[in-house]
C-alpha cells in the first residue's frame, strides 16, 4: 500500500511541476500570478495561431480564396486516402457527399441515411471551420487558407451546391444557403413547444 502511495505522490509532483512549468515560447512575458511568479501571458502570435474559429455568419474567415477545380487536387492528395476518391466514404470514415434534395435530411429513416455535407450541414462556414481545425485527421492545421477554401469548394460542388468555377472567399462562403439549413429547429419543448412538428 505504502509503495502505491509513494508512487502516487511522485506522479502528482511530476504532474504539478509540468503544469506549473512556463512555456518557453512565452519566456520574458510578465507572470500571470505575481505572488508566486507562475504562468506567462501567452504571446499574441501564439494566441492568434489557435484563435481560428469561424462562426455561422462567417466571422473569423481568413483572407484567401479557392475554387472546386483547385480543390480537386487538394482532395486527391490529402483526403481521398481516407474518404475515398469521390468522398463516398470508406467505412469507418464517413462519406462527405450525398443529397436527399426533396426532404433535405430524411429523419424518418435516419438510421439508413448517412449524414453528409449535402444533406445535414446547415452552414457552409462551419464546414470550413471544421476542415481547417480537424482535417486531414492525421495532420490537422496544415492546410493553408487557400487550400481550405478550395477543398471546401470542391466538396460543395460535389454536393451540387455550387458551380465548379465559383470562387469561395470570406464574402461568398457565408452567402451560400445550404440545403439542410431549414431542417433544424430550436428545441423549445421545455417552454411549451410541440413534441413533434
Ligand atoms: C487519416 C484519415 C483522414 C484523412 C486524411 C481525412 N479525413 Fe476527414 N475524417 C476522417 C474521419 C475518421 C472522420 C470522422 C471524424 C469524427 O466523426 O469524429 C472525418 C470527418 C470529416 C468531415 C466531417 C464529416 C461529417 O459530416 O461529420 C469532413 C468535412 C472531413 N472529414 C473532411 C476532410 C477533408 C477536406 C480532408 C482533406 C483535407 C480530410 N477530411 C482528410 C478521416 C480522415
Amino acid at each position: 500500500m505504502r509503495r502505491y502511495a509513494a508512487s502516487w505522490l511522485l506522479m502528482s509532483s511530476v504532474l504539478l511541476a509540468t503544469a506549473c512549468a512556463d512555456d518557453s515560447r512565452d519566456a520574458g512575458a510578465p507572470p500571470v500570478d505575481p505572488t508566486y511568479g507562475l504562468g506567462r501571458t501567452p504571446r499574441p502570435e501564439r494566441l492568434a495561431a489557435i484563435d481560428i474559429d469561424v462562426d455561422t455568419t462567417g466571422h473569423g474567415l481568413p483572407a484567401g480564396s479557392g475554387t472546386a477545380t483547385q480543390g480537386a487536387a487538394v482532395f486527391a492528395a490529402q483526403c481521398a486516402s481516407c474518404h475515398g476518391a469521390r468522398a463516398e466514404g470508406v467505412a469507418p470514415v464517413p462519406p462527405l457527399v450525398g443529397r436527399t434534395p426533396a426532404v433535405g435530411y430524411d429523419f424518418a429513416n435516419a438510421d439508413r441515411a448517412p449524414r453528409t455535407i449535402g444533406n445535414y450541414w446547415p452552414y457552409a462556414t462551419t464546414v470550413f471551420d471544421y476542415v481547417r481545425r480537424a482535417m486531414p485527421l492525421n495532420t490537422p492545421g496544415t492546410l493553408t487558407a487557400n487550400e481550405t477554401y478550395a477543398v471546401v469548394a470542391w466538396l460543395l460542388h460535389q454536393n451540387d451546391i455550387i458551380a465548379a468555377d465559383a470562387v469561395l472567399d470570406a464574402t461568398t462562403l457565408p452567402a451560400i444557403r445550404m440545403p439542410a439549413r431549414g431542417i433544424f429547429v430550436p428545441d423549445d419543448r421545455q417552454r411549451g413547444g410541440p413534441t413533434f412538428r
